[in-house]
């Protein structure tokens, strides 16, 4: 017999609120995988009719109330500061919030921010989606991802398929830790940016004096090293993929290193400081340095940070 065809998930039309960076990508990708984007409704009426129009939605606005009766899955996309007094504005509306999945995209938040829909009878979820999102982030962004869900059982087991629908890998979260899962989760999307600001400023001041006309700047020259080194993340687990002075025991470059930030940019020595020794510790914990080399460089470590307290701290530019 042959087999019948598999019966599509059920596409719920969608209600997209907060036309900012994630509801713009989000709102796209609902659309890309089947799901009608009936509403965008953003805090200022021209946000919500540009998104509208990038995925035809029928309906623009810049109050809750507009919110369409066949939207039944909403999407709250508004800064985390706003997801609570949204979600109460939406609570006062007359809308079939039973038939209901809400869902805010915060992952600092957890989905009991949504407390008023949830009495009204929304089923509610956290629905965090790993990535970075800034203002033209293609939807396709969204690939292979990982969404962390927290909530009730009936709102993550209603929050999979939707992940799945985007291309994403849902994963659950228990409510105690959010705050750490966000944490993580900035540590590394943060301050790998934050880095890369701070290592092209020590080049840019390193070559100020020497750069050609069209040689490249500092953030430029560090691009494909920076894409290097998250393709070696790609494949190996981060103590594997660690390389340099540090993870080679190196002591005198790491010298070197410690001399040019105490002359050049002693505000920039204790976020060195802090990062060499974590450094070290993985490498040590991952028996690639021996424990007398580690020790000596924490040492060496310490001592630069006591030399720093001694000269006064230094401003932080390079
Ligand atoms: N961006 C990311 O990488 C990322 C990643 C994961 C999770 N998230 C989460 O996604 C949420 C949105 O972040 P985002 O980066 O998209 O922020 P965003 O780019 O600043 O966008 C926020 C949008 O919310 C709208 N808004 C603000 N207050 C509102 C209100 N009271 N009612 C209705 N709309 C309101 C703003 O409207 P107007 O434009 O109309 O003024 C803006 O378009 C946050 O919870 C964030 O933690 C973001």
């Amino acid at each position: 017999m042959a087999e019948s065809p598999a019966t599509p998930p059920e596409r719920p039309p969608a209600a997209v609120i907060g036309a900012g960076a994630m509801g713009t990508a989000l709102a796209r990708r609902l659309q890309d995988a089947g799901y009608p984007v009936a509403a965008a409704i953003s805090r200022s009426e021209r946000s919500a009719r540009e998104l509208a129009a990038t995925v035809g939605a029928g309906v623009a606005a810049s109050e809750m109330g507009a919110l369409p009766t066949r939207a039944t899955l909403v999407l709250l996309c508004v800064p985390d500061d706003q997801v609570r007094c949204v979600a109460a504005s939406l609570a006062d509306t007359d809308h079939p919030w039973p038939r209901c999945l809400v869902l805010h995209t915060s992952g600092a938040l957890p989905a009991a921010a949504l407390g008023p829909l949830a009495e009204a009878g929304a089923t509610t979820l956290s629905f965090h989606p790993l990535q970075a999102f800034a203002e033209d982030t293609s939807p396709e962004a969204f690939e292979g991802i990982y969404v962390g869900l927290e909530g009730a059982e009936g709102a993550v087991a209603a929050g999979r398929p939707l992940a799945e629908a985007l291309g994403a890998h849902p994963f659950v979260l228990p409510e105690a830790a959010k705050a750490r899962y966000h944490l993580a989760a900035s540590m590394a999307s943060n301050f790998l940016v934050t880095l890369a600001g701070l290592a092209g400023d020590i080049l840019d001041e390193a070559t100020a004096d020497s750069r050609e006309i069209d040689g490249p700047t500092g953030a430029e020259a560090l691009r494909p090293l920076l894409a290097g080194t998250m393709r070696n993340l790609q494949d190996a687990p981060p103590s594997a993929a660690l390389t340099g002075p540090l993870a080679r025991g190196d002591e005198d470059t790491v010298a070197a290193h410690l001399r040019v930030l105490h002359t050049h940019h002693p505000g920039a020595l204790p976020a060195y400081a802090a990062l060499a020794a974590e450094t070290v510790q993985q490498a040590a914990r991952a028996d690639r340095l021996p424990s007398d080399v580690a020790d000596r460089l924490l040492t060496q470590l310490a001592d630069a940070m006591d030399a720093r307290r001694e000269s006064g701290p230094g401003d932080r530019g390079p």
